[in-house]
């Protein structure tokens, strides 16, 4: 079964599988695919959800301050603008994926994904309040998405902007989850939400990529492997100083953000670590 190694500079182009490999694919898989995707596929088709179901004609944010209503808006368009970029990750791979589980796995991830984007949406839509993208937010996803290489690929996307998007997610949503004021339950509604169901997904995306990236680096020639880490290296600290130009913006909240970039500093590197890539960040 062939996999992502070697099959590069493709860019965005699209391989279609021959019907030999296809067949191949489908036989191998089932047997010898990985027990731990074969059970986050399980928990993915369990656990899909419906953005429909949040009573979102009852959200009401008039009440709360423009500020804050604003600092929001800036985050969810970050938010929303990565969830496209994941989107689009996710469909390529499907793609290239050379594994029938890792194909079906990753169906999930697309249908999460979309989700995701309209999840997003909504909220924004509902929220009223303009926020533009920043530019080198959009340069940077623009930079993942493209990568020529489908392992590069994959872990910008489902270890370094997942996994950041997770712990942002799991802090944003814990907070505004346990808001007591009864002018802000819509902040509470959202932020359940986010957390219970999002967030869930994005767990998911994560330990899929992390045991997916883990057996492909253990395949790399020295060159290959430092082809990747450099990659790697670049783009995480990138995203880190993307993160930190925000983290002032989180004081709206009542977070300490020295403290949030210190954890997703610390989170991240130790994904990393776990998928056999061992960088020093800070
Ligand atoms: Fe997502
Ligand atoms: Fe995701």
């Amino acid at each position: 079964v062939r996999t992502w190694i070697g099959r590069k500079g493709r860019g965005n182009s699209f391989v279609p599988m021959t019907m030999t490999n296809l067949i191949e694919v489908a036989g191998n898989a089932l047997k010898t695919g990985a027990p731990d995707v074969e059970h986050l596929y399980e928990l993915s088709k369990r656990r899909q959800w419906n953005a429909s179901d949040l009573p979102w004609d009852s959200l009401d944010f008039s009440v709360v301050p423009l500020e804050l209503r604003q600092g929001f808006a800036d985050l969810l368009a970050q938010t929303h603008h990565g969830e496209l970029g994941a989107l689009t990750a996710s469909a390529r791979l499907v793609q290239s994926d050379a594994r029938l589980m890792d194909k079906l796995f990753g169906a999930t991830q697309v249908a999460d994904e979309a989700r995701h984007v309209e999840w997003f949406s909504r909220l924004l839509f509902q929220l009223g309040t303009p926020a533009p993208v920043m530019p080198a937010l959009a340069a940077f996803i623009d930079d993942v998405t493209q990568a020529g290489d489908d392992l590069h690929l994959l872990v910008g996307m489902n270890i370094l902007i997942e996994g950041l998007a997770q712990t942002l997610m799991l802090h944003a949503g814990k907070l505004l989850g346990a808001i007591e004021v009864p002018e802000l339950e819509s902040f509470k509604v959202v932020g359940t939400w986010l957390t219970e169901r999002v967030a869930a997904d994005e767990s998911r995306h994560l330990a899929f990529g992390i045991g997916r990236v883990r057996a492909l680096v253990e395949t790399l020639d020295a060159r290959r492997r430092h082809q990747l880490e450099d990659r790697v290296l670049r783009w995480a600290l990138q995203l880190m100083e993307l993160t930190r130009e925000h983290s002032a913006g989180v004081a709206t909240f009542g977070l300490d953000g020295d403290a949030l970039m210190a954890r997703c500093m610390a989170d991240t590197q130790s994904r990393l670590k776990l998928t056999g890539i061992a960088l020093q960040l800070a």
